[in-house]
């Protein structure tokens, strides 16, 4: 599967990108960064040096600094540090981003692979809308769009409404289901069932010492943002699972409904069934322990 993942990394992101090096159908066509969870320098810096960790080799392109409309934006630090990777601090710059922004190389890499690449969005959505502004074709370029984001008639994870990567930009997240494309929503309905404890972060340090360890190392501070809330002492694998409706969509309940974003308000954010939209595939749930299991035994065969 031709593949490129828009995020926002963030430790949520390295654990789905880790994931995306160890899938053997997968081919990583790229990676397009995203503000969210850092600013978006932070964002193409992370994935540059994650991408150089993993040894896997593709291009970084940096997308929108901002929120449609907006002139300022201030990232989850007390979710994810104030790096992207909870308390490390020094995290080098290696390589360098493409000279095209994220939308021009998502329409290119999607008319130089019509029909064949799927787009896995794990951040906001701005740079997805861009590419569907720039090019009317894009939509009927990509085999499929799959996001991490929304909350189907289930409360949210940044206000009793909204999930965090449609609320930072509701007006693209509207923009991308008022299009008529094959797009997959992996919402909170099932990115709350994929847990992992923090013993499944102490194994992938055994099995994965270098990859797996670092992973253990950057979750620590996302479990205390967890365990500060009190859901639970554990977080869910949101990006993770989103990349997993990539590789087998039949292990998720789909339901087909169409869906607008509320755009103002105490609602904003809100993902709303809408029957006026073309219909999307949203996720209802999912086959957790095998997400869990598959993820813990693909992290064990990296390094
Ligand atoms: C989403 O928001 C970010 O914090 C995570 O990386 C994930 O993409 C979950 O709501
Ligand atoms: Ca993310």
């Amino acid at each position: 599967m031709k593949l490129i993942i828009d995020t926002d990394p963030g430790v949520d992101d390295a654990l789905a990108i880790a994931l995306a090096a160890a899938l053997p159908d997968v081919e990583l066509l790229g990676l397009t960064t995203i503000f969210g969870n850092t600013f978006v320098h932070q964002s193409s810096r992370n994935a540059r040096y994650l991408l150089d960790f993993l040894g896997t080799k593709c291009p970084v392109a940096e997308g929108a600094a901002l929120p449609f409309g907006a002139t300022d934006y201030q990232p989850s630090a007390n979710v994810h540090g104030d790096e992207g990777f909870g308390a490390i601090a020094d995290i080098p710059e290696i390589g360098q981003n493409e000279d095209e922004n994220a939308a021009t190389f998502l329409v290119r890499m999607a008319q130089e692979n019509a029909g064949e690449l799927v787009v896995c969005a794990i951040g906001p959505l701005t740079n997805i809308a861009d590419a569907i502004k720039l090019d009317p074709d894009f939509a009927k370029n990509i085999k499929s769009l799959v996001i991490m984001g929304g909350a189907f008639e289930c409360a949210g994870n940044i206000s009793p409404y909204a999930e965090a990567n449609i609320y930072h930009d509701p007006a693209a997240a509207d923009v991308v289901f008022s299009t008529d494309m094959h797009t997959v929503m992996v919402g909170l309905n099932a990115t709350m069932l994929t847990l992992l404890a923090p013993e499944h972060f102490v194994v992938m340090g055994e099995t994965s010492p270098k990859v797996g360890g670092f992973i253990r190392d950057i979750s620590d501070f996302y479990l205390g943002f967890y365990r500060s809330v009190g859901v639970f002492d554990g977080c869910p694998m949101h990006d993770s699972t989103a990349l997993l409706a990539c590789i087998a969509p039949e292990r998720f309940e789909m339901k087909q409904s169409g869906l607008r974003v509320v755009l103002s308000g105490d609602q904003m954010g809100q993902t709303v069934a809408d029957d006026t939209r073309p219909l999307v595939d949203v996720a209802m749930s999912v086959d957790a322990k095998w997400a869990v299991d598959l993820v813990m035994e693909r992290i064990a065969s990296l390094p």
